[in-house]
């Protein structure tokens, strides 16, 4: 799976948002190493704050499945900037993948951007820190 692959597959994750609220439709693919592909996109609720961004959806996939090693996290927004994921999503990806996890955000209309999971949340707080 290549890069273009796993962006094709978070913009059709995109389509499948639930976001009649914000109308901001989130796309995420998640490669782990054993070459699978796990998605994700934003589902909303009436009680606006249960609302679940894109990038957790793909990770509880992920996790649902046996899996806890992803490579590389592609989000795609219908924006000109790159959307990095939010702080709660932050935590949740430091507790399932290594601090470097590659990220690639894909605006629509505009430059990708590739930074880590370490480079969005330095100091992460994760299990080992609990024994
Ligand atoms: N959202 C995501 O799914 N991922 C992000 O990285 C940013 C925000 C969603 C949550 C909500 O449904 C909408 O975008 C607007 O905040």
């Amino acid at each position: 799976m290549d890069l273009e692959n796993l962006i094709e597959a978070a913009k059709n994750a995109r389509e499948r948002a639930y976001a009649p609220y914000s109308q901001f439709r989130v796309g995420a693919a998640i490669l782990t190493a054993s070459g699978k592909v796990f998605t994700g996109s934003n589902i909303e609720n009436a009680s606006y704050g249960l609302t679940i961004c894109a990038e957790r959806v793909a990770v509880f996939h992920m996790v649902h499945a046996g899996e806890k090693t992803p490579e590389v996290l592609v989000l795609v927004t219908d924006t000109e900037e790159p959307v990095m994921p939010c702080g709660a999503c932050r935590q949740v990806l430091s507790e399932f993948s290594n601090p470097d996890l590659k990220i690639v955000s894909v605006p629509l209309r505009g430059q990708a951007k590739e930074t880590t999971l370490r480079e969005l949340l330095p100091y992460q707080f994760r299990l080992k820190d609990l024994q």
